[in-house]
Parts: C-alpha cells; structure tokens; sequence
C-alpha cells in the first residue's frame, strides 16, 4: 500500500503482515550509527552524484540523508521495517524537501529492489549478513560498492582473488569497523 504525503506518493508503506514467519527471525534491533562513521562509510563507499544509496535496515534515515545531502548521491533508499522509525524519515523528508530523492519503504530489507543500487549501506549483524549474503550475490550490478557497519561478510575475499567479491578496505576508526566489498561481476538477477 502506498499513501500520498501530500507532496508525491514517493512513500509506500507495507505492514507487517507482508513478513513471513520466517523472516521475522532476521530481525535486528535499531541503533543509529554515529555521525562520524556514517561520512567515513560514505566516503569509502566513494558516493557522489551519480550513485543510488540503498541502506537495508534504514532506521531514521541518517545515512540516506547524509548520502543526499552531504555527498551529493542521486537517490537514496532505506527498507526499515519499523513503521515509527519509517514515519520519522518520512517527516524529515517531507520537512527538508528531498520527497524527490529520498525513498523510504516500511518493509522487510530482504524483498527489496536492489536492481538500480550502487551503493549499498548495512548496519545489521553475522547471522543476518549471513541469510542476507545470497541476495546481495544475484541481485546486484557489477561494481556495486556494499559497505557493512562492525560485521562482516563471511565467506568474502580479500581484492585480488579471482572470481570473488573483493575486500577493497577494512578500516579501524574509533574500535569500529567498516567493512567495503565492490561487486566484481553481473550476477545472473533475480
Ligand atoms: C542497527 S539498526 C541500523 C540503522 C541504520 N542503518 C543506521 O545505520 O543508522 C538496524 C535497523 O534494521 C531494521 N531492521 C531489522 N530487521 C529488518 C528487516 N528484516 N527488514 C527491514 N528492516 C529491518 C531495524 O528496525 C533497525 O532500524
């Protein structure tokens, strides 16, 4: 279902019901990522002008405002799950005038759309990154720039080995971690 904000009908809502029982148990609780590590993930990421951000688990929305407003990106697309953490994006949104360049989705991260990302945000845990792992594999586009805030991609390798996703850098910043894999190649889609 979608709703119109007065301004576009860029916002789409789904509810909770449109989650399976089986997805319910990748949930993963909200926390914001601070401010200094989300300019550091963006600046990794090497967002600009011609990207399309996507953070899975979208919380408030911080980084996809960010990703507009302090680097410039086209769009910027969060998937959160919450509906009160949706509705306080889509006030922010509303109120700053980005309705045609930040689009929030209230619904589960693993049904999303990633055909047109470029970049893709996560902030989620091990076992998620892990059932998330398959879909980020056949439905991104090469060079597809996937930065993971504290966990891991388990099973990724480093840059330089053929026919792997590429560990491009791993930094330390404030004990925190980021974690920066580009796509190598097509996948086959969804
Ligand atoms: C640790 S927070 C990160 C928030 C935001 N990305 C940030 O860095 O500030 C994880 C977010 O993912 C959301 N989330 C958890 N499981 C989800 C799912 N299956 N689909 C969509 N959102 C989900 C949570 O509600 C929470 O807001």
């Amino acid at each position: 279902m979608s709703y119109n904000n007065g301004q576009g009908n860029n916002i789409i809502t789904f509810g909770f019901n449109n989650v399976n029982s089986e997805r319910k148990l990748h949930f993963v609780e909200w926390a914001g990522t601070p401010v200094e590590i989300i300019r550091e993930i963006l600046h990794r990421a090497q967002v600009g002008s011609d990207d399309v951000v996507y953070d899975l688990g979208s919380g408030d929305g911080r980084i996809l405002f960010a990703a507009v407003e302090e680097f410039g990106a086209r769009q910027a697309v969060g998937y959160e799950i919450r509906e009160d953490l949706c509705n306080i994006a889509a006030k922010q949104i509303r109120e700053a005038h980005l309705e045609e360049r930040i689009r929030i989705i209230n619904g589960d991260l693993f049904d999303a759309d990633l055909s047109d990302a470029s970049v893709i945000t996560l902030y989620l845990g091990n076992e998620t990154n892990d059932i998330l792992r398959p879909k980020l594999e056949q439905c991104t586009r090469a060079d597809t720039r996937i930065v993971s805030y504290l966990f891991p991609m388990n099973g990724w390798q480093a840059e330089g080995e053929l026919d792997t996703h590429s560990l491009s850098i791993q930094e330390g910043r404030l004990d925190d971690i980021i974690f920066v894999y580009r796509v190598p190649q097509a996948f086959s889609g969804c």
